[in-house]
């Protein structure tokens, strides 16, 4: 069974509207403005997002929890066909964060529930040795419901986000076309270390690679 034949049928008309319009535009910034300007209605439709979570506490086939993700809090609701953009629910403990981490592509975000945290940092050595970054940080907030903050690709776009309160809490995130990376970058603030997080998937596909090495 494919995604889109589970998927809700109000859902799937949105985001083959959202994707026929984000074909019109070339660039990143009015891609994430139009989005912007789209997800807080999303966010803010409770019926829909209980939906959801009834789903999957039920093991229902839609949305597939199986399905290999870059974080383990993360739930795939949407891949568009042309690969214009994704959309990925997060479900948070409470006081979970992810690590600082970049994007291969522009993201926004924004909570259903709760309020979302977002720290950004800038990467003063701006990539020139590939393992090292010191990072400072510019910015910190928290989202309401139906409130959104973006992210840029790369080096333009290092943040971490998480849920400092005291409830389980859901969030969404939309992201455009993807660079041909197979990773994202983690960065560990305390040595100024940069390492690579691959999806589980990947991740047991080449250390698989690596064990066969030495057979
Ligand atoms: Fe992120």
């Amino acid at each position: 069974m494919t995604l889109s034949s589970k998927i809700p049928a109000k859902l799937l008309s949105k985001c083959l509207r959202w994707s026929k319009a984000l074909g019109e535009f070339t660039d990143n910034e009015t891609q994430i403005s139009f989005i912007r300007k789209e997800l807080p209605l999303l966010l803010t439709d409770k019926v829909f997002f209980v939906g959801i979570l009834e789903n999957i506490i039920k093991g229902d086939t839609y949305p597939d929890i199986r399905k290999a993700t870059m974080f383990d809090n993360e739930v795939l609701l949407y891949i568009d066909p042309e690969h214009r953009f994704s959309m990925r629910l997060f479900l948070w403990e409470p006081g979970e964060f992810t690590p600082i981490h970049d994007h291969n592509s522009w993201g926004v975000i924004g909570p259903v529930t709760g309020e979302l945290e977002v720290v950004k940092y800038k990467r003063e050595n701006n990539g020139s040795s590939e393992e090292y970054a010191n990072l400072t940080e510019i910015d910190r907030f928290k989202l309401q419901p139906g409130e959104t903050d973006f992210t840029m690709p790369l080096n333009d776009g290092i943040h971490k986000t998480g849920n400092e309160g005291q409830y389980a809490t859901v969030s969404v995130g939309i992201y455009g076309r993807s660079l041909k990376r197979p990773y994202i970058n983690g960065f560990n603030i305390r040595n100024n270390q940069v390492y690579k997080i691959y999806s589980p998937k990947l991740k047991k596909k080449n250390l698989a690679s690596q064990a066969l090495e030495i057979f």
